[in-house]
């Protein structure tokens, strides 16, 4: 479990960027994180594993103080997917980069190349494997940073931004992975900007503000309620809209769509009515 108990940043003194922010993240829910650029989105996650510390209030995980513990030992339970990948890749293979943590966290040889086999093939990263990470394009260099990353088969994940530069399918592909984290052990945590991608990926979502949470709540409601997505600039998902549209004319349509199937459902309940 993760509990911010009054949290507020500084970089500079005076310049708050995270204000007062109390919220709780619980094993069982995928939790998405959106909100303008600048709202303090990064700055937020860097708290929960150590990068950055409170200027005022706690951040607990699993009951312990981040200012009282290390990094590394935040690592251990902690897996941070970077907004950018260039920031977190460093080895000379492809093969080395994912191997490199299960190094650290003292796994054996033969876990560690089963691993590493198992996630770049996940990735499709596998014909790669011992090139260097930079010759990868923008995606593939994104996927190799997952990859490293979610070999560790941390309890805790941040995903900071991780559909940027993919394509429908490995996005996708990203949907059905993130699924395997809903269940009792994990919490996951994803920052995005790309609401098409979040209404179809997680159960809860926050929506942060000038360093404020503004909103915490179902994804339908937040993502169809005009005020909140002004303040954080987001564009409700299209379907949204569309029922926005629908409902000028039809006033029972509901505007609380954002899924395929709430769309049908709506559509076919107004076709019912006009029979
Ligand atoms: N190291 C730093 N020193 C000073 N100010 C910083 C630093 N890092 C970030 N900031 C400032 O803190 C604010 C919040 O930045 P942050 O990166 O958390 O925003 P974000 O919500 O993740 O935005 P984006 O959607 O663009 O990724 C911004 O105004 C930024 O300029
Ligand atoms: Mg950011």
């Amino acid at each position: 479990m993760i509990i911010f108990e009054n949290v507020g940043f500084e970089f500079e003194p005076g310049h708050p960027v995270l204000r007062n922010l109390s919220l709780e993240l619980e094993p069982g829910q995928v939790v998405g994180l959106m909100g303008e650029n600048g709202a303090g989105k990064t700055t937020l996650v860097k708290q929960i594993n150590g990068l950055l510390k409170p200027t005022t209030g706690t951040v607990y995980v699993d009951g312990i103080d981040t200012r009282e513990t290390s990094t590394a030992q935040l690592a251990r339970k902690i897996g941070f997917v970077f907004q950018n990948a260039d920031h977190q890749l460093f080895a000379d293979t492809l093969q080395a980069e994912v191997a490199f943590a299960l190094r650290n966290l003292d796994f054996s040889k033969d876990e560690i190349d089963d691993r590493v086999a198992r996630y770049l093939e996940l990735f499709e990263l596998t014909r790669y494997q011992d090139q260097s990470p930079f010759l990868l394009s923008g995606g593939e260099r994104k996927r190799l940073a997952l990859a490293s990353v979610l070999c560790v088969e941390p309890q805790i994940l941040i995903l900071d931004e991780p559909t940027q530069a993919q394509d429908a399918l490995q996005k996708e592909k990203l949907l059905t992975f993130m699924d395997t984290f809903r269940d009792p052990e994990h919490i996951l945590l994803l920052v995005t900007h790309d609401v098409e991608f979040a209404v179809k990926a997680v159960d809860r979502l926050l929506v942060l503000s000038q360093g404020q949470l503004i909103a915490d709540g179902l994804p339908t409601h937040i993502l169809s309620n005009p005020r909140i997505l002004d303040r954080a600039r987001l564009l409700p998902p299209q379907l949204t809209q569309l029922a926005h549209q629908l409902a000028k004319e039809f006033p029972n349509f509901p505007t609380d769509v954002t899924t395929i199937a709430a769309a049908a459902e709506a559509v076919n309940q107004l076709l019912r009515r006009q029979r």
